[in-house]
């Protein structure tokens, strides 16, 4: 495969940062197709933890050439946070993504705080309003950004209406000056990057390079197949990369889905698989389950081979890379959920409406589970048969075969067991 995507196959956080940085070490491209700064990446390299929310995960490495497509919505000042901290990069921004501004963040907490105990739990960087304006034509693409002139006179309209919005939901307004003084500053630093990276791909597609796309949260969170209204506000399917980066859609050789040997979620929405208490708090704290953005804690539940047949289905995975084995060590017995019980019928489907998924009640299998440290495992040969079992049981529920586990943090510590590029 030359093309790949890398996809979340449950609610975000299964570690796609790190299998990028890991499958990157062969690729010539790393391209983000979507999202903004609500996603978090770590990604641990000699030791090091790099925190990624914007840039994709092969930033780290000045060979690889990484590219933020035009599905994605770009805060220009979360951005030039981000690439202060890093030297010695190769990054395009596409011409065509969208930009976040201040007043998004604003109308993000405000329909939060209506939706009262319905509320998404969102990460609060404005990533849905910035999306609706997109869609609603009230958007400002990254090309306008750069122009100063442009720039200005779309601000200032665009201003006028969404400071009539803020003022209606009681929400703080801004002074379109001092915005545009403050983001100019931004978007000089951003024009650099700036091209059409759509004509980029096809040439690197044309010269037969290597390239991954890399999803930002997981198919759980998508607008159209994830938990609605639960959800973010774009798709991270690989159904949406050729859409979001420009690309046609029969480029695309295949998608390795990442899934943690557990399940987490951060926000509100279903989770059937959903552990509470003692068991719970032991995973969190092994597993430093606490959201990369936002310092949430993450909810905590059992495989769950409902949700990643799903996404196998939505997104056609041909691997799975398994995540944070290492984690699930010393647990007794494990738990695999494979359908669930609703209104006194078992089903293998996830239905539409959300109280219907609410009161879906799993149907487990249990697996023994081991003792033995496998942080410093090399091989699917040396982990303890309970772990060599739990991943090929896992494999055979889904019916997709393992390409990845890892065992840890490292990049020393991702462990390939089939060739992928
Ligand atoms: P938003 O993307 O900030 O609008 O948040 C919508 C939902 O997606 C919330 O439940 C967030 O917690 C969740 N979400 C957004 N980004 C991520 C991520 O990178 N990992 C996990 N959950 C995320």
């Amino acid at each position: 495969m030359k093309r790949i995507v890398i996809v979340g196959t449950q609610w975000g956080d299964e570690g796609k940062g790190k299998i990028t940085d890991f499958l990157a070490q062969k690729a010539d491209v790393v391209v983000r197709y979507q999202g903004g700064n609500n996603a978090g990446h770590t990604v641990v390299f000699h030791g090091k933890k790099h925190s990624l929310h914007l840039l994709p995960s092969g930033i780290l490495n000045p060979n690889i050439q990484n590219v933020m497509a035009n599905g994605m919505v770009i805060n220009p000042k979360a951005f030039v946070e981000e690439i202060d901290k890093l030297q010695n990069f190769n990054l395009s921004i596409s011409d065509r993504a969208h930009i976040v501004l201040p007043y998004h963040l604003e109308l993000d907490k405000a329909y939060e705080h209506f939706r009262g105990n319905e509320k998404i739990g969102t990460t609060h960087k404005g990533i849905g309003p910035a999306y609706t304006d997109k869609s609603s034509r009230l958007g400002l693409r990254v090309s306008t950004f750069i122009d100063p002139e442009k720039f200005k006179a779309r601000l200032f309209e665009l201003m006028k209406v969404k400071n009539q919005e803020l003022r209606k939901l009681g929400a703080p307004r801004f002074i379109a000056e001092e915005v545009y003084e403050e983001y100019l500053k931004y978007a000089s630093v951003m024009a650099p990057y700036v091209k059409d990276t759509s004509v980029l791909l096809n040439q690197a597609i044309d010269d037969n390079k290597k390239i991954l796309f890399e999803g930002a949260q997981g198919v759980l969170l998508c607008l159209d197949h994830g938990t609605y209204p639960y959800v973010t506000s774009s798709s991270p399917t690989a159904a949406s990369v050729p859409l979001n980066t420009g690309i046609a859609p029969w480029l695309i050789d295949g998608a390795i889905g990442v899934t943690k040997a557990y399940t987490t979620r951060v926000g509100s929405g279903p989770m059937p698989s959903e552990i509470l208490g003692d068991l719970a708090n032991q995973i969190r704290e092994i597993g430093n389950e606490y959201g990369t953005t936002t310092g949430r804690p993450r909810r905590i539940g059992w495989l769950d081979t409902v949700v990643l047949r799903h996404t196998k289905r939505i997104s056609g995975l041909s691997y799975l890379a398994v995540t944070l084995l290492d984690v699930l060590s010393g647990i007794d017995e494990l738990k695999i959920a494979v359908s669930y019980e609703f209104n006194g019928k078992t089903i293998t489907d996830i239905p539409a409406e959300m109280s219907d998924f609410e009161a879906c009640k799993p149907n487990y299998i249990t697996m023994p589970g081991w003792k033995e440290d496998i942080t410093q495992v090399k091989s699917f040969e040396a982990l303890p048969v309970q772990a060599q079992n739990y991943l090929n049981q896992l494999c055979e529920l889904v019916g997709v075969p393992l390409a990845i586990f890892s065992v840890g943090p490292d990049r020393s510590q991702t462990i390939q067991v089939k060739p992928i590029f």
